[in-house]
């Protein structure tokens, strides 16, 4: 075989001895096709920031980090990258959730749950909880990431309402949330509730 080819968001590519066998898809996709939207942090498969789909002829679905994938790897498959989703209604769905602060990781967040739905559209939310534990977020956390992908899961309900954990206000003697109703010690307790309480 004297040339390597694939498709990237459905169009044709082929790579030969003008691209060293060392070039990995992530440099690949970001230096040769300047498609920039696929981040990269530790390039040794600890952050996730790299992450793109991959479509097997197969019928198979996965994701994949760039970093670690050598392009003369990619013979015969469907890579879909962040520049080639359909719509927007991962990102946007990770926006309303405020799942995004700086964005660098956001890509790779919405790679890896657009990975998750090409493989099987009838997720739960554990299966969103298992599956994206390879994606490094260093401000946003991964509360409200989750909470927005757990939107997507068959069994989700229509409105998950998690408290925010600065809204969360525990009282010191029972542990428990407290609301100030039906206690006691309401009177001098000042356990500082938000203004609309
Ligand atoms: S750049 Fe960190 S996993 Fe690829
Ligand atoms: S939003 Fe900044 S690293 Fe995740």
């Amino acid at each position: 075989m004297d040339m390597i080819k694939f498709k990237i968001n459905g169009l044709h590519f082929s790579v030969g001895c003008e691209v060293s066998s060392d070039v990995t898809l992530l440099d690949y996709l970001r230096n040769y096709l300047q498609l920039r939207g696929t981040k990269y942090m530790c390039r040794e498969g600890g952050c996730g920031a790299c992450i793109v789909s991959v479509h097997q002829p197969a019928g198979t679905s996965y994701a994949v980090n760039s970093c670690l994938m050598l392009v003369t790897s990619c013979h015969g498959l469907e890579i879909t990258t962040i520049e080639g989703l359909g719509n927007r209604l991962l990102q946007k769905t990770l926006a309303d959730e405020n799942g995004t602060q700086c964005g660098y990781c956001t890509p790779a967040w919405v790679m890896s749950m657009y990975s998750l739905l090409q493989g099987n559209p009838n997720i739960s939310m554990l299966n969103v909880e298992k599956s994206l534990s390879s994606n490094i977020c260093r401000c946003t956390g991964y509360r409200p990431i989750l909470q927005a992908f757990k939107k997507f899961a068959s069994d989700a309900p229509r409105q998950i309402t998690l408290p925010d954990i600065e809204n969360l206000k525990l009282c010191n003697k029972t542990e428990e949330t407290c609301d100030k109703s039906n206690c006691e010690d309401s009177e001098w307790c000042f356990v500082d509730l938000p203004a609309d309480k």
